[in-house]
Parts: structure tokens; sequence; C-alpha cells
């Protein structure tokens, strides 16, 4: 988008890396910290918690919306993806929080800072396909942690995610960042790249993972991808996912083996998708579930098919108190929910509380 087509917005809307470093250069020479939420618009109360995590602890919050096509593969819906510019700087314009600052009484009033919002083109100098065999120029990979759980499901998607996201943070220059737990393999994969390239902007403890923020009424992780879902679908299938989740949980908690964990938690959705679909009418709703699987936060292995709580936590073990991903996917008609657990303390994977 031209900036001459952009909404009226009280916040500075920069569409270049050029424009957005100038900016940035000040910050610099303030010695102003700048905490950045990435995200790709149509926004929610999940990211809003983001910007107000990132309100409270640094001088300026930047907010990026960037479509990324390289995490989108050729099938998937890229080109329907929402979009509700106008409402997003809406809501970005309406948020505000009131820190306190060291030596003096008085509270301080924080708003969002800027809203980076690139083109295409500019992210991506070289061109970009959808189509990874027809990719040329630079992207970034994080070896052996994008096959699992969700790169099991999209295989390029979180390299898609790990280039854009090293653009964005070069462009960006944060000293601290926010995700949301929704998306925890994302999140750890990203603390990981940072780490593995040195980047001290943000350096790898800056990182910060935010609980994720569910629907009060049915606990629908939120995402931009329920504006998809029919009213009946959300409320109907949709909460099946945290439901099977929660199952898989108290198993675990109570000595189940990882196979049963899994097994248990998938019999809830795959119930729920027979009665479902079998409706011959407008009742009917087509759900198919993806995966429900558990992996090892460090390497993103599966947990093996016997292990069970105390096994996996054993006293003296390199594993001892390593938390665990209890995570899944599923199909609500043409909306792919995601969602996540973590088993485990979830303050020794920095999720801020
Ligand atoms: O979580 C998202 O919205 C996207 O994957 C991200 C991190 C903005 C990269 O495009």
């Amino acid at each position: 988008m031209s900036s001459a087509h952009l909404p009226e917005c009280p916040i500075p809307i920069f569409t270049t890396v050029a424009s957005y470093r100038e900016w940035r250069r000040k910050a610099f020479d303030a010695k102003q910290t700048v905490g950045f939420v990435a995200t790709m618009g149509a926004l929610h109360e999940g990211h809003l918690a983001l910007v107000k995590r990132s309100l409270a602890a640094n001088d300026l919050t930047v907010l990026s919306i960037f479509v990324n096509p390289a995490q989108f593969a050729p099938h998937e819906d890229l080109a329907t993806y929402p979009s509700t510019l106008p409402r997003d700087l809406e809501s970005l314009s309406a948020m505000s929080l009131q820190v306190k600052v060291q030596g003096s009484n008085e509270p301080l009033t924080r708003t969002p800072s800027a809203v980076f919002l690139p083109t295409v083109s500019e992210m991506y100098p070289s061109g970009i396909s959808q189509d990874v065999s027809l990719q040329k120029g630079t992207f970034v990979e994080v070896k052996g942690y994008g096959h699992q759980m969700e790169g099991q499901s999209r295989p390029t998607f979180l390299r898609g995610v790990a280039t854009v996201v090293t653009k964005l943070f070069n462009a960006v220059e944060p000293t601290q960042t926010y995700f949301g737990q929704k998306d925890i393999q994302q999140a750890l994969l990203l603390r990981r790249m940072t780490r593995d390239m040195l980047l001290s902007h943000p350096s790898p403890d800056k990182l910060h993972i935010v609980p994720t923020v569910r629907d009060p009424a049915s606990s629908v992780a939120l995402s931009s991808r329920n504006a998809y879902l029919t009213p009946r679908e959300r409320e109907v299938a949709a909460p099946v996912l945290h439901a099977a989740l929660q199952i898989g949980k108290s198993a675990w908690q109570d000595g189940a083996s990882k196979q049963d964990c899994v097994r248990q938690a998938c019999a809830l959705i795959m119930d729920m998708a027979e009665k479902l679909n079998a409706f011959d009418n407008e009742e009917k709703i087509n759900v198919r579930l993806d995966y429900v699987e558990m992996n090892d936060t460090e390497s993103f292995d599966v947990l093996p098919d016997n292990i069970s709580r105390v096994q996996w936590d054993l006293e003296g073990s390199e594993r001892e108190g390593r938390p665990v991903i209890l995570s899944g996917a599923m199909w609500v008609g043409r909306t792919r929910l995601i969602d996540n657990i973590i088993l485990g303390d979830t303050r020794k994977l920095g999720i801020i509380e």
C-alpha cells in the first residue's frame, strides 16, 4: 500500500525500511528502548496483550503488519488472509497504558509509538514465490526444528517465519520483542534463531513469550483465522481442541503414558468430528483432526510412546523439570485451528506471567 492510501492514524506509519531507520536512529540516540510486536494484522485481543506487555516495559513500542507470502504454501490462504487495516489502526490508536517510572511520582502514559507496514517488495527485494522450488535469494532455516508439530503439516511454514522475522528484526532493531504462546513452536524456534545468529536486537533473552489469550466463553485460543469460522463452527466445534488438550493434560498428570494421553485427546476430537460430519443438513460441520502430539521443548522431538510424567521428569536426569509441549491442530470447515498447553513450569520457557 502506498503512503497516500493509508488510513488516517495518529501513530506514525513507516512503509519503508529507510524511513523507519531514521526514526529508530533517534531512539538509539535518545537511549530509548524499543519493544516490538510482529503481526500479520487482523489484530485481536491476543495481539493487543503483546502490545500491552511492550508498553509496560519499553520507552517505545513498534508493531509491524506484514502478511508474509513465504510462510504460506501455494495451496494455503494467502489470498484470503483476513485484512482489517483501518480497524487495526483504530485499536492501536485507542491503546494507552499508565506506567510508574523511577524517580517520578507522576505515572507516565505510554501509547504505541510506530507502525511498520512494509510492502512485499520492500521485504523481499529479490522477489518471493510461495513455491519453494522457485524461490531465489536468501532464506533462514532453523535446521532440525522445523519439521515437527506445525512443521510436519506445514513443511515450509517455519522457514518462511524465520526468514521474515530475521528481516523484521534487522529492520526494526528491537530491544525486546513479544510473541504469543499460541504459536509456541514459532516462538521457541525464533529464540533459537536469535541465539544461533548472534543477534543483539533482540538478544535471545529479550524474546518474551506471552500466554495465549482465549475467548472467555469457549476457551478457544484467539487467532486472526478465527474470522473464517461461522457462528455455529465457533460455538460447537472449535472449543473441542482445547478441551481435548485438557484431557491429555489430566491424563499426563494422572500418570498415563504419552501414547495414552494423545489417544484420549484424539478420541474426543474424532468423536465430535463423527457427530458433526454425520448431519446431512445445515448443521453439518466438517471437522478433521490434523494432529495431537507431545514434544520436548528443547529438541522438539516427539516424546517416546511409553514414557509417563514420572519417567520424563526423572530426578537427577538432564530432563528433570523440563516442560513438555502438548499441542494440536484441527480443521473446522475451512479454518485450521491450533492450540497448545505447556506441561510443567512455563517460566522455564520464559513465558511471562
Ligand atoms: O505469528 C504471526 O503472526 C507470524 O507468523 C509472524 C510472526 C508475524 C511472522 O510473519
